[in-house]
């Protein structure tokens, strides 16, 4: 059964889509069968894999929106195991015309169904911001992560982001964990990333991965070569964050196969706060990790 893990967060350019195609990949190389479904018209990720524009090609819109058969749209990628929904411009249509549609915010979940058993992880590229695209994407997964951006005032979105995620918890998908805060573009020569990265971990605890993404040129220049970093400097800070992060992403899976039908999801009743709510409702943000955050618990 596929592990669906929605990449979101409203607040643009934080690192969405640069998670989304190294973790996809690391997942992959780890052989652990991964698809990548792109759900933002930028089309970023699409791009980052080496697929340049092409209006012939199918997209996650002819599946959404005129309900062609998903499998119809799966292309593989330059990675062994690792397959790809491409997205186009196009979608940004689809947010339009879902607003009429039935069921509008369970088109994507239904769309995914058949894949289920194929692949072990589904990774959601969510647009930034929360139309209808993203709702689909929440609705369609078991968990979300987080990636946050190690800057002034993180604490304060990172807070707001997850009372709307929890909101929409409870109105779309009241299974939705959250699979982990993810810090990027941490630049450990300034006392501001360190700062940041310090109050997330004191304030979420272990709900933030022991893996940081560091701000790594590489990272930024491996989509304009069509490739994921490992494709492209395996021996970069970013690709070794990447590896680390997968690590803590299929441990996090494995430990969860092991809990079984035991682990009951107390936070299913819609908790007070932010992130009593994400406690409760985690899975366990870093099951391989060495437990330093002083924070809410919750597992
Ligand atoms: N760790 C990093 N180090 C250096 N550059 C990075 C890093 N992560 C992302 N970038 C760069 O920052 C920019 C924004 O990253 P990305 O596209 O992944 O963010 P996003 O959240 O998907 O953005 P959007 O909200 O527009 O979809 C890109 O140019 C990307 O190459
Ligand atoms: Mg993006």
């Amino acid at each position: 059964m596929a592990r669906t893990i929605a990449v979101a967060n409203q607040k643009g350019g934080v690192g969405k889509t640069t998670t989304v195609v190294n973790l996809g990949a690391s997942l992959a190389v780890a052989e652990q069968k991964t698809l990548i479904l792109d759900c933002d018209p930028q089309a970023n990720t699409t791009s980052a894999l080496g697929f340049p524009k092409d209006p012939a090609r199918r997209t996650l819109y002819q599946t959404l929106i005129l309900g062609e058969p998903i499998e119809r749209v799966i292309v593989r990628t330059q990675v062994e195991g690792l397959d790809i929904i491409p997205s186009d411009k196009n979608l940004v249509g689809a947010t339009v015309e879902l607003v009429s549609m039935e069921n509008r915010e369970y088109r994507l979940k239904g769309a995914l169904e058949p894949l289920k058993n194929r692949y072990a992880f589904v990774l959601i590229d969510c647009p930034p911001s929360l139309d209808l695209l993203t709702v689909n994407s929440l609705a369609a997964s078991d968990s979300v992560l987080v990636p946050i951006q190690c800057e002034y005032l993180a604490l304060e979105g990172v807070s707001e982001l997850l009372d709307t995620l929890m909101r929409l918890r409870r109105s779309v998908n009241p299974a939705l964990a959250i699979e982990g805060i993810l810090l990027t573009m941490y630049d450990d020569r300034t006392t501001l990333s360190k700062q940041v990265a310090a109050d997330l971990r004191s304030f979420f605890g272990s709900q933030v991965f022991e893996a940081v993404i560091p701000r790594n040129v590489r990272l930024a220049e491996a989509p304009s070569h069509g490739k994921p970093v490992l494709y492209y400097d395996i021996h970069s800070k970013g690709a070794e964050a990447y590896v680390l992060l997968a690590k803590e992403v299929i441990a996090n899976a494995q430990k969860r196969l092991g809990a079984g039908a035991q682990r009951v999801d107390s936070g299913a009743g819609g908790p007070a706060s932010a992130s009593a709510a994400a406690a409760g409702s985690s899975s366990g943000a870093n099951a391989g990790g060495g437990g330093s955050g002083g924070g809410p618990s919750g597992i």
